[in-house]
């Protein structure tokens, strides 16, 4: 009799770890790794553009000069070198999908969601590859 209880103890216990693994690993936030026996991912413009769209983005930004919540993308390669003195382009946008109250656009509120952080780094990539090919505002 006690040696069942204690079985069902044991399994009692082993699904509650489980459970609470299950919960941790869909968690949000933390970006997963790469599988690093991948080759380098290759960024790619046309998902960027799928990202965009899927991410909302495109609720808060034009990619041309129209501002709406967010100003509009036109250029923002360019633009994006000039931003902060101790970043490159890659830098800042990554700095800007990721962590975006680190820097806020005068003019503009921290308005800009910080979940983004959760992105994998190839959808990071991609998206950054996306905005660089962005026409400039002219
Ligand atoms: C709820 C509205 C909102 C959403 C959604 C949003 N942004 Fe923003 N974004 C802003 C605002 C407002 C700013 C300006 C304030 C700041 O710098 O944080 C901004 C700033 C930026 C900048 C810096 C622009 C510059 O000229 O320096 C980039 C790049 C950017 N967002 C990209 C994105 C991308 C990519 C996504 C989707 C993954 C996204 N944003 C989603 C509102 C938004």
């Amino acid at each position: 009799m006690s040696r069942l209880i204690t079985r069902n103890r044991v399994i009692a216990l082993a699904t509650g770890v489980m459970l609470v693994a299950a919960a941790c690993s869909g968690g949000s936030g933390v970006a997963p790794t790469r599988d690093p026996s991948l080759p380098p991912h290759v960024a790619d413009a046309s998902n960027g553009e799928k990202l965009f769209k899927n991410e909302s983005c495109s609720a808060c930004h034009s990619t041309g000069t129209r501002r709406v919540t967010g100003p509009g993308l036109a250029g923002i390669a360019q633009l994006a070198a000039t931003r902060d003195a101790a970043l490159t382009a890659d830098e800042y946008l990554e700095q800007a999908i990721r962590d975006p109250g680190a820097y806020v656009l005068d003019g503009f509120g921290n308005l800009m969601p910080n979940t983004y952080s959760r992105l994998p780094q190839d959808d990071v990539d991609d998206l950054i590859a996306y905005l660089k090919a962005l026409p400039g505002g002219g």
